[in-house]
């Protein structure tokens, strides 16, 4: 046996006892008579001391110890003299009487400590060193402990998990697709799936009722700090359910999981139309755990001479509470921050409700004292508080204001990473429409039912037509959105020509999801919620990176293994690929 302890596990109560520990060598002091050493493993640390005055020889070894070299020793556990109350072993200490040096390390590029020296660049070229501090090793294992806290409800509840195939055909999420050449069938390729939306729909024609699978989906997007090229959804189907039935289980679910993960009992989450957090928030992930609404206000702003406002489609502003007392520099550095090129917005309009009651505003030439007053009483506003307002074109306008409120958000420290906000956006649209292409799109993906009620005008006026697909959204993150299905060829193929694919192509890409339609197909929906946010939710953190063991850096590069990277002109060969363009 290479051990008969953990490194986490000694305490007072096994002080006497002769043990062995085998682990890392995280740091060593000498000092004179007695060299320390700090031993880690996945457990935790626990000192050794080695003694000159006892044991010359084997203190002269210890010493020669390099960090991560890999050791074993034997030893006696005996209270420490001066106690670290931060470790779960700061109490005792092993007085090491034999040591064993299992491997040797060289000097590692960076600290192995909680608070390391090591920039991104090299932590990730060295990951397998990186995930030995302790940060990285706690947020792995809350991810093991959220994974399995997700089976054991899924289960409890009668869910089976059933793997569906990596090698696939495309599946629309809407991002680009990975795909995979096939040596047996030449000039054809297999893509990753976005995700295995198309097989648990017809798990559910398959009769098993009730399917989830942790499951890796591929797309091939621009990153960002919460999207991984590769990444697991939390994936899952359900027969002979309605729009409610999967809300509740999901919600049954989030809430099990705030309270065995952080301890926190979750109220019934609000939920809120599509429509409605577009015109309160601006954002279809509204971050509720501060209010600030937008207040439009283009019925009491037109027609005073400010032509900026009289050519807008929306004026609309927030309240931000006792900051009536903004300088000069700061409302310049809000409008500096709206002005920035991804939020856009041409100019921003102050108001300024000061604590006598009187205005300053930015466009005091055009309103009077009372013109403000209506505009502050519609915005419930009071006394010290100051309105930003944004106006223009009514989605752009909207967006710009999101971002605006969320930076006031954080400035006026409302968005505090130990509150959570959870909510369902329900009612979302049906399709969306992309001026750039002059085709619609389905704004969840093309297997979304549309509401019932609204089935008549999906010919007439799809734009209008709304769908029973919902989102999660914790503190404006999206961590999940799914819906009800359409399990009807004939809506099938309607949709998929409101798509623009021809009978051919739908045939063609998903001829297998329509005849099985025709097969008994039970009405069904579901939902998939992303497992590394969830995750990094629970860490506290906005990226998801930190909670992957092995993640790709922000160009998509595994820089530890360096892939992407080219291969061999006779593995081309084989593929029939032939390589005719690189950064034309
Ligand atoms: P959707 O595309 O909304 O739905 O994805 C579900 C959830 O997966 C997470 N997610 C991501 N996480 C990390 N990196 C990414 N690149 C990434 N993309 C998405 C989000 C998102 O809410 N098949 C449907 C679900 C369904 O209808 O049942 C789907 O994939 O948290």
């Amino acid at each position: 046996m290479l051990r008969t302890h953990n490194c986490g596990e000694l305490t007072i109560s096994n002080v006497n006892q002769e043990v062995i520990l085998s682990g890392w060598v995280q740091k060593s002091r000498d000092l004179g008579g007695m060299t320390f050493v700090d031993l880690r493993d996945r457990y935790g640390i626990t000192q050794l001391v080695f003694n000159m005055e006892t044991n010359a020889e084997l203190c002269e070894e210890a010493r020669k110890l390099g960090r991560e070299f890999v050791i074993q020793i034997k030893g006696i556990v005996s209270e420490r003299e001066s106690k670290n109350n931060k470790i779960a072993t700061g109490e005792i200490e092993i007085v090491v009487s034999e040591l064993n040096i299992l491997n040797i390390s060289k000097t590692p590029p960076f600290t192995i400590e909680n608070e390391t020296d090591g920039g991104e660049e090299i932590r990730m070229k060295y990951r397998y060193l990186d995930i030995r501090r302790n940060p990285i090793k706690e947020n792995l294992l809350l991810r093991n402990k959220v994974g399995f806290e997700v089976r054991s409800y899924l289960h409890n509840i009668d869910f089976v998990e059933v793997e569906t195939p990596y090698l696939i055909k495309s599946t629309p999420e809407g991002a680009r697709d990975f795909v995979v050449p096939s040596r047996m069938n030449p000039g054809t390729f297999y893509a990753l799936p976005q995700s295995p939306q198309t097989f648990k729909q017809l798990l559910m024609v398959g009769g098993y009722d009730r399917y989830y699978q942790l499951v890796k989906c591929f797309r091939d997007e621009d990153l960002r700090a919460d999207r991984q090229p590769e990444f697991t959804q939390i994936d899952c189907e359900m027969s002979f359910v309605d729009q409610e039935d999967i809300l509740n289980v999901f919600e049954g679910m989030t809430k099990h999981l705030f309270k065995k993960i952080k301890g926190v009992e979750m109220n019934d989450f609000l939920r809120i139309p599509y429509d409605d957090a577009m015109r309160l928030y601006g954002s279809d992930k509204p971050d509720i755990r501060f209010g600030m609404q937008f207040v439009e206000i283009n019925e009491l702003v037109k027609n005073k001479g400010f032509k900026i406002f009289d050519d807008a489609e929306l004026v609309v502003g927030i309240c931000a509470p006792n900051c009536a007392n903004y300088s000069r520099k700061q409302l310049d550095k809000l409008t500096d921050f709206v002005r920035k090129p991804q939020i856009g917005a041409k100019g921003l309009v102050y108001v300024k409700y000061n604590e006598d009651g009187s205005f300053k505003s930015s466009v005091d030439k055009f309103y009077s004292q009372e013109d403000l007053q209506l505009v502050a009483d519609k915005m419930k506003s009071n006394k010290g508080d100051l309105l930003l307002i944004l106006s223009g074109d009514k989605d752009h306008t909207r967006n710009a204001l999101n971002e605006l409120r969320l930076e006031m958000g954080n400035r006026l420290n409302l968005r505090d990473k130990n509150v959570y906000a959870p909510l369902w956006v329900i009612d979302f649209p049906l399709l969306e429409w992309d001026s750039d292409n002059e085709r619609w799109h389905a704004m969840h993906h093309p297997f979304t039912a549309p509401k019932p009620d609204e089935m008549d005008i999906l010919s007439t006026e799809p734009g209008k037509v709304h769908a029973n697909a919902y989102d999660l959204v914790i503190n404006g993150v999206e961590i999940g959105g799914g819906s009800i299905r359409i399990y009807n060829k004939d809506i099938q193929a309607q949709m998929f020509k409101h798509l623009g694919f021809s009978e051919e192509d739908a045939k063609e890409q998903f001829g297998f999801l329509m005849n099985a339609f025709e097969y008994g197909a039970p009405p069904h929906g579901g939902i998939a919620l992303g497992f590394d946010r969830l995750v990094a939710m629970f860490g506290g953190s906005d990226s998801i990176r930190d909670y992957i063991a092995f993640p790709k850096n922000n160009s998509g590069q595994d820089v530890m293994i360096s892939s992407p990277s080219t291969i061999a002109d006779n593995q081309l060969d084989e593929l029939f690929l032939k390589i005719t363009k690189v950064n034309d």
